[in-house]
């Protein structure tokens, strides 16, 4: 059985990718931000019982990398092959980012597919030879339009001399396509989002495009053009093929049915025209199917800048999750920064939400709900029998957190508010237990006043139960230590397949669970 089989309903699965990144370096926070971002995606619609396939991967071409590998003293393969294993798959094992698959463009399952592809569009007359001459920066492996370029014949983006180009090259008839992109995002108003990102390219693609040049001749670090081997396929049209080829395309048909389209392409900001006008004009000349979506993030910056391996100040991810812990992090970035829009890091703001928001908020919660259990009742979870107006208050307040939550989460990729919802619920739980005064009703031995106890306690152990599941996507290893303090697993199965649809649905931790004090969730931070 293909890993992606179809869904009972003969629907293809919530298929979710992330750039592939150029390994001229190591990954950095902002490459970490994005795939993180896919990652809380992913395990979300798992979570509601989807199939699901998510897809990251490296982009090993083209002239960055060559370069990189030229001053290190090393062939361009040794050093991807290095810096992948060394560096990227590495730090996506440690953030606990559940890929489905790791495409690399050097593997032959896709450099075999580029070439047919190309062969394909030159076949069907989509392709040309052609003269290109023009400012070129490396670091985007993209020629810029002179009217772009900063004072001194920089990059825009990267701040750095651009290089004159002159080559002869093969084109791709771009040119022909902006009438049905446009029809394309009419008909698709979510195709691109957010609204603002959507607006650019509309915009960008009115103004008339040019034809794209889609190979090169001055350097042989690529994918061969198949009927003239002296140039090699621009690292872009090498590089958009991955989403295709990395779930069968050309190779295993069944696979590719039942993956493609992808529902979301996961980019920054800075590569979105590539993924909303050349990737979906390139699919329209070979007749496959567009992807559902393109969701373009902001960028992470330092002083006020796009944070990039230059200018990082040397903070690494692994740094953060040294201070903070993996979930810490996962979780930050999400939290702090509304997806889609430019955010900045600071080590101040982390603290401040680590303790306010982690510590204090959830993490005490779960400690001292559990403490009482086991103080009050020997660690076996009470049964409710006095539930009132104040249980009946938090068992709404969970109903209405989840319902936004998926929304927020699942299907607008608003992750900072739907982690907000989740979070004002654990608010709501705190304020219960505040106003219930259970460690004062404690004191009253009548058979009614252990009902009340039972009852406050039962409610908070089955609000942390929600609280578990609906956490889970995001703080996989906080969730889990949760789930096993709250000794729910024997009743009610694996963390993993708790359903989103469900979680709601009150009463689900039955009294008698086994609820013990856990390790502490978020330890106090060193140096705070
Ligand atoms: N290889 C191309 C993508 C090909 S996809 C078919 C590429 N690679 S990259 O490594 O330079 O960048 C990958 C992604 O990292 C881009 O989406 C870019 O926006 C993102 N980021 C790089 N720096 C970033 C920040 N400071 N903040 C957020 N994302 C940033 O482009």
């Amino acid at each position: 059985m293909a890993a992606t089989g179809t869904t009972a309903s003969g629907e293809s699965a919530y298929y979710v990718t992330t750039p592939i990144y150029y390994v001229n370096d190591a990954p950095h926070l902002g490459h970490a931000y994005t795939t993180v971002a896919g990652d809380v995606l992913t395990r979300w619609h798992r979570q509601r019982g989807e199939k699901v396939w998510y897809l990251t991967g490296t982009d090993e071409h083209g002239q960055k990398v060559m370069r990189t590998a030229e001053a290190n003293g090393v062939t361009p393969q040794e050093w991807c092959d290095k810096l992948v294993e060394d560096a990227w798959k590495p730090l996506w094992e440690h953030l606990q980012i559940a890929n489905d698959d790791f495409i690399r463009t050097t593997e032959p399952r896709h450099t075999d597919r580029v070439q047919e592809f190309v062969q394909d569009l030159y076949e069907k007359g989509e392709i040309y030879k052609g003269g290109y001459e023009g400012p070129y920066c490396v670091a985007c492996e993209e020629y810029k339009s002179p009217g772009d370029l900063l004072e001194g014949d920089l990059c825009p983006i990267h701040k750095r001399p651009v290089e004159w180009l002159k080559e002869e090259n093969y084109f791709f008839r771009l040119s022909a396509y902006g009438e049905r992109l446009l029809e394309f995002y009419e008909r698709n108003p979510d195709f691109i989002r957010p609204a603002s990102a959507r607006n650019e390219v509309v915009s960008f693609v009115k103004q008339g495009l040019q034809d794209l040049s889609i190979s090169r001749s001055t350097f042989d670090w690529g994918v061969p053009i198949p009927w003239d081997t002296k140039h090699v396929i621009y690292v872009w049209i090498d590089a958009l093929l991955n989403y295709a080829t990395a779930v069968g395309y050309g190779s295993d048909q069944e696979k590719f049915d039942a993956t493609w389209p992808a529902n979301i392409h996961l980019v920054g900001k800075d590569i979105l025209r590539f993924h909303a006008v050349i990737w979906p004009a390139m699919l329209m000349a070979n007749g496959l199917s567009l992807p559902r979506g393109v969701f373009a993030n902001g960028w992470l910056m330092v002083g006020g800048e796009k944070m990039s391996k230059s200018n990082l100040t040397g903070i690494s991810p692994r740094e953060l999750t040294e201070h903070f812990g993996v979930d810490a992090y996962r979780y930050y970035f999400l939290r702090a920064i509304p997806f889609g829009q430019d955010g900045s890091f600071s080590w101040e703001d982390f603290s401040a939400r680590y303790t306010s928001e982690l510590a204090n908020d959830f993490g005490n919660l779960a400690s001292r709900v559990a403490a009482m259990v086991g103080k009050y009742f020997g660690g076996t979870l009470p049964e409710a029998t006095d539930a009132g107006p104040a249980e009946q208050a938090i068992a709404d307040g969970l109903a209405a957190a989840a319902a936004q939550a998926d929304t927020l989460i699942g299907d607008n990729l608003d992750f900072s508010a739907g982690i907000g919802a989740i979070f004002e619920f654990v608010k709501q739980v705190n304020g219960y237990l505040s106003d219930q005064a259970p460690w004062k009703v404690a004191k009253d031995d009548s058979p009614e006043g252990q009902a009340r106890l039972a009852t406050i306690l039962y409610t908070a152990a089955e609000s942390l139960r929600a609280i578990a599941v609906l956490l889970h996507p995001v703080m996989p290893g906080t969730s889990a230590k949760l789930w096993a303090s709250l000794g729910a697993e024997p009743h009610l199965g694996a963390l993993a397949d708790q359903r989103i649809a469900d979680v709601a649905t009150w009463g689900g931790l039955p009294a008698g669970a086994q609820v013990v004090k856990g390790e502490i969730l978020f330890p106090r931070l060193e140096n705070a």
